[in-house]
């Protein structure tokens, strides 16, 4: 394989740029010619991709975001914009195409190798560790630690003026976020789509904490939990009479340097990836499973479940106490 290309989709994660870095320099360390995609499959069907070098990737591995943009492009969907995403890599000669996004991008990978034969291969890149055949996804362990260095900042407010914090995280319909943020943030209730709790066990939680002494609360919810955090903090205000503050990180959560695990995962699923697409492999996706690199046939893992980690939901319910 002498030409391949690469882009990033759907929203952006930490360790977006560190894989792209990583796959242009395997590519390149292995003789290929390798493009960079703009605004993921937009930049197929509008024909916007350069080639890239080895300095084009310098200074990157650091950086939050994606270098190539990202972008949701509904018209790839429809059957003349993949037609035309298809025709616009055959005429560059592109031979290997991966993908670093969520599950829908990985969709549109598959459709290209099933419609054309050019063979795909997905990475893992979003927040939200929604892709259950892999342990973690790119930027799940970066937004974990933003969240929970934004906990202390809350916690140091919340116990200054003894009130109760209900922090909504990102993630999706996956509690993964909450749940990992919660637990290292001490959080002293969790609230995940995945388990039912309702404003009165919240309560009994918080009221329990402050019979002990605690000061402040502070409570994880889910951005997927339905109702979002008003039945919490209506229930906590009325029945404890506790002032409560809500605050919705939203995309700060998002950005950010990728800690040192992101950038690892990111340098390890690159390299895979460009060694998958010279081995002939195609329709495949990457990850780790009990930290080994492994890989999927895409719909396979697509369809692949995993029950959040209710140990670690429990664990966190004892801490608490
Ligand atoms: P994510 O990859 O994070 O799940 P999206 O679901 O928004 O994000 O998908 C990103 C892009 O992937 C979409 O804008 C679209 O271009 C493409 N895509 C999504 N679903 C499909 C699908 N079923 N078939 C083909 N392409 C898809
Ligand atoms: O999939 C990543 C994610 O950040 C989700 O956690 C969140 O629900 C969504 O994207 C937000 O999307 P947007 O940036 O388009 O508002």
């Amino acid at each position: 394989m002498k030409k391949i290309a690469v882009l990033t989709s759907g929203g952006d994660a930490p360790g977006m740029n560190a894989c792209i870095r990583a796959v242009v320099r395997s590519g390149i360390y292995d003789g290929m010619e390798v493009y960079g995609v703009k605004r993921g499959y937009y930049g197929l069907v509008n024909n916007d991709m350069e080639k890239m070098e080895m300095g084009s990737v310098s200074d990157i591995i650091q950086r939050g975001g994606t270098i190539l943009y990202t972008a949701r492009c509904p018209e790839f969907k429809t059957e003349e914009g993949m037609a035309v995403a298809i025709a616009n890599l055959k005429a560059r000669g592109i031979e290997g195409l991966i993908v670093i996004g969520g599950d829908g991008s990985f969709r549109g990978a598959r459709d290209i190798t099933v419609r054309c034969g050019i063979p795909t291969i997905g990475i893992p890149g979003t927040i939200d560790n929604d892709l259950k055949y892999t342990d973690f996804t790119l930027g799940f362990d970066t937004a974990c630690n933003t969240v929970v260095n934004l906990i202390n900042n809350i916690r140091d407010t919340m116990t200054s003026h003894e009130r109760v914090s209900v922090v909504e995280v990102m993630g999706r319909n996956c509690g993964d976020l909450a749940l990992y943020a919660g637990v290292a943030g001490g959080a002293e209730a969790i609230i995940v789509p995945e388990v039912e709790t309702t404003p009165e066990e919240v309560c009994e939680r918080v009221r329990r904490s402050r019979m002990r002494g605690k000061r402040s609360n502070i409570i994880v919810l889910a951005e997927g939990v339905k109702g979002g955090f008003d039945p919490y903090a209506e229930k906590l205000e009325t029945e404890l009479h506790l002032s409560v503050r809500t605050t919705v990180i939203g995309h700060i959560q998002r950005g950010g340097a990728p800690s040192m695990a992101d950038r690892v995962l990111a340098s390890r699923l690159g390299y895979y990836a460009v060694e998958l697409l010279q081995k002939g492999k195609a329709g495949r996706v990457v990850g780790t499973v009990d930290g080994k690199i492994v890989d999927f046939d895409i719909l396979e893992a697509i369809a692949m479940t995993r029950p959040i980690d209710m140990s670690l939901f429990r664990l966190a319910e004892i801490l608490a106490m």
